[in-house]
């Protein structure tokens, strides 16, 4: 599977010719500025948001008007960009529907969401989507939860998945090792490192936790294309 790391917890991925955009957070985040990471050129056919942070949605709006993609978020934040005009398929905890490229689950996060006013965001969530030949999990912000177990019971065998692995306001890299356990996926593309004085990691060190248990972690240069 191709995927596009954009910083944060902002990937591309394309599936089966659709432009799945997650958590757009290009202006505002510094590390994303000093890549050149153009907004307006990135493609979306769908934007997939975990919850309302501004390190998540600061760019689904900008990105939604151009492009027409159609916002995939939980009822609050969905009923919130619905007012917009933009185009939006709520969801929510639990749930999942069949969309054009594949399946898409919205499962349990453990962590806040609120717009930058205060606007209620509901509750946050992560992604898991398959599809003929492929699954894989967004985590969004999350700590550790043992709710992570009931992924590999009801979804499909997951080829990887994309964890946040910062600390602070999320899971560290060794509770990331742990979940990793929880979902059963040995590879893993860590996300929300760097980005916030709060949040930076040592490379290595994350690689090595990883490693230690035999799995592999990946850690994607903003603006790089790779393979999984
Ligand atoms: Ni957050
Ligand atoms: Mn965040």
């Amino acid at each position: 599977m191709n995927l596009t790391a954009y910083g944060q917890g902002c990937f591309g991925v394309n599936i089966n010719g659709k432009n799945l955009l997650f958590d757009p957070f290009i202006t505002g985040n510094d590390l994303a500025k000093a890549k050149e990471i153009d907004v307006d050129s990135i493609p979306a056919d769908y934007i997939l948001v975990t919850h309302a942070h501004f390190d998540h949605t600061a760019d689904v709006e900008r990105i939604a008007k151009r492009t027409g993609a159609t916002i995939i978020s939980n009822w609050e934040i969905a009923n919130f960009y619905e007012k917009m005009d933009l185009k939006t398929h709520p969801i929510n905890i639990g749930g999942k529907w069949n969309f054009d490229f594949g399946t898409v689950k919205y499962v349990t996060a453990v962590h806040s969401s609120s717009f930058g006013d205060g606007t209620y965001g509901g509750n946050p969530g992560g992604f898991v989507i398959w599809g003929e030949g492929f699954s894989f999990y967004h985590a969004g912000d999350t700590g550790l939860t043992m709710d992570m177990k009931l992924i590999p019971m009801t979804c499909p065998k997951l080829n990887f998945a994309i964890l946040p692995i910062g600390d602070n306001f999320t899971m560290d890299m060794q509770d990331a090792v742990f979940a990793s356990d929880f979902i059963q996926c040995d590879k893993i593309v860590g996300c929300h490192y760097d980005t916030f004085g709060f949040i930076e990691i040592d490379h290595d060190e994350a690689r090595k936790a990883f490693a230690n248990k035999q799995k592999e972690l990946i850690l994607p240069e903003i603006g790089e294309a790779f393979t999984v």
